[in-house]
């Protein structure tokens, strides 16, 4: 069994429940070969060979990162770091967000697992990413496997909030044991939305 955890992050709490997600993987299953990528480096040639894709983001604006949302954060997160004439002077650097990166995922095989995760802070009315991402992926023909699961960071930048690692691990031991969606609820191909 071959699995792929990809994910984006600003600050890295994304990046860090996804090792987590793919730590409880490797737990579940310890014949699988686990990868956990950032979307720069996860093309085409190493999700086709998944049985299980799993995909995460930060929340931003209650979806998906946008690339003004991304600049935004990132040049708060140089100018809390003191450099605010660098970050000015060239512009902060962004790399690729999941919502371009879904653009070169190529439909798969009926049939290959797949879920969706993100971050986001505990506000009130707060939606999230993942449900976007769940979208996208039923709409390139994966089998969502688990209802999206958001994972709580404490402010803007995190920490994450104590236990969420933990659950994080016990949620992607879940997703090999799991054939379907707990609450069924259908992400239908669509137009994709937020
Ligand atoms: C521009 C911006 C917009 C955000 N909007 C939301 C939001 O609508 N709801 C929410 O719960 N968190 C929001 N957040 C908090 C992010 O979810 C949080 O920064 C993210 O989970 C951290 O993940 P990362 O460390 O992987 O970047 C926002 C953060 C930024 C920078």
């Amino acid at each position: 069994m071959q699995a792929v955890i990809v994910y984006e992050s600003v600050y890295g709490n994304t990046r860090t429940i996804a090792e987590a997600i793919a730590e409880g993987v490797r737990e579940s299953r310890p014949d699988a070969t686990v990868s956990c990528l950032p979307v720069a480096e996860a093309g085409p040639d190493v999700t086709r060979t998944a049985d299980l894709l799993v995909i995460g983001g930060p929340t931003h604006v209650y979806g998906m990162t946008t690339g003004p949302s991304r600049r935004m954060a990132r040049l708060a997160a140089t100018m809390a770091e003191g450099d605010e004439q660098a970050a000015h002077a060239s512009g902060p650097e962004v790399g690729p967000g999941l919502r371009t990166w879904f653009h070169s995922l190529p439909n798969t095989e009926p049939g290959t697992h797949a879920a969706a995760f993100d971050t986001r802070a505990d506000m009130l009315m707060s939606g999230g990413a993942a449900h976007g991402i769940a979208r996208r992926l039923a709409h390139h023909h994966y089998d969502l496997v688990a209802d999206p699961e958001g994972f709580i960071v404490e402010g803007t930048e995190g920490p994450l909030r104590t236990g969420e690692r933990e659950r994080a691990v016990a949620w992607g031991a879940g997703l090999t044991r799991r054939p379907h969606p707990p609450s069924g609820t259908s992400y239908g191909p669509g137009p994709g939305g937020s």
